[in-house]
């Protein structure tokens, strides 16, 4: 695998490549990640993912600072992946000067976690379309775990008519049902514990919409309440239409509940496609 910091060199070590795929991350890889790296293997000849934690993103007062940098690690697992090309670039490499052009999504970037972190969406998808820019890829993979964010990216590539193909990866979780996340690392043991709660819950509304339940609000109430019940600080727990992200209404036909809440000082976020509701 090789390392590659400038986006000069990045761009002329790409230009012979007849096919790339990219995976842009943040570091702090896991099973989800690879899985990701995994698949931009089969979909392009040359596979880059890229390491870059996006200030831009964060808020004031998130855990930008504290947010786990093992770059080593990283390195090994990327290897193990299939990784072609690492795109590592530091922060004046990616933002020599403040970055004043930013994307400006759709009033849904405002909703779910963009009610809870203003300007994460706008950060996330400067930063994604610059990689874009940077790689030029074919095919770029986002997971399935940042729901919202996923809606987002494919919303920016087709309105923007970008060239880039977006492939989906499904959320990999760890034997009781956490889904991975780079943040689970900062779990306490009893907070790690009572983290599935938070898949319990959409688990069991996602099962109540498949055997036709519509009372949408009642089961986001309830899930929120037993989370609450038990310590957590609920964001939202909400069922939302699968392709619009809107409210569901009577008739949509793919329906997606999200979750957001806090164990401690520590957000996780998660989702649950519920399929074909039968009304
Ligand atoms: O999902 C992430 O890790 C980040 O939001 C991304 C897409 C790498 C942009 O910084």
């Amino acid at each position: 695998m090789e390392i590659i910091e400038s986006i000069e060199a990045l761009r002329e070590r790409l230009s012979g490549e007849s096919s790339r795929a990219l995976v842009p991350t943040m570091g702090n890889l896991h099973a989800g990640h690879l899985a990701l790296v995994r698949k931009a293997g089969n979909l392009a000849s040359c596979t880059v993912a890229s390491i870059f934690v996006n200030r831009l993103q964060f808020g004031e007062g998130e855990d930008f600072d504290r947010y786990p940098r093992t770059f080593e690690e990283d390195c090994r697992k990327l290897v193990e992946a299939g990784t072609d090309i690492l795109f590592a670039p530091t922060e004046r490499e990616l933002y020599p000067e403040p970055q004043q052009f930013t994307v400006d999504l759709p009033p849904v970037a405002k909703e779910l976690c963009g009610a809870h972190r203003p300007g994460h969406f706008s950060g996330m998808a400067t930063v994604v379309l610059k990689l874009f820019n940077i790689v030029n890829p074919h095919h770029a993979v986002f997971g399935k775990k940042d729901y919202q964010q996923l809606h987002l990216v494919k919303g920016m590539v087709s309105q923007f008519n970008l060239s880039v193909k977006i492939a989906e990866g499904d959320t990999i979780r760890e034997e009781d049902g956490l889904a991975m996340s780079s943040r689970n690392r900062y779990l306490s043991p009893d907070e790690r514990a009572q983290a599935p709660r938070l898949y319990f819950n959409l688990e069991k509304i996602a099962s109540e919409l498949r055997c036709g339940n519509r009372d949408f609000s009642v089961l986001e109430k309830l899930a929120g309440k037993d989370l609450e019940a038990r310590g957590w600080m609920v964001d939202y727990v909400e069922i939302r239409d699968a392709l619009s992200l809107a409210k569901p209404c009577a008739n949509s036909s793919r329906l997606v509940v999200l979750g957001a809440a806090r164990l401690g000082k520590t957000r996780l976020i998660d989702n649950l496609e519920a399929g074909i509701a039968q009304w």
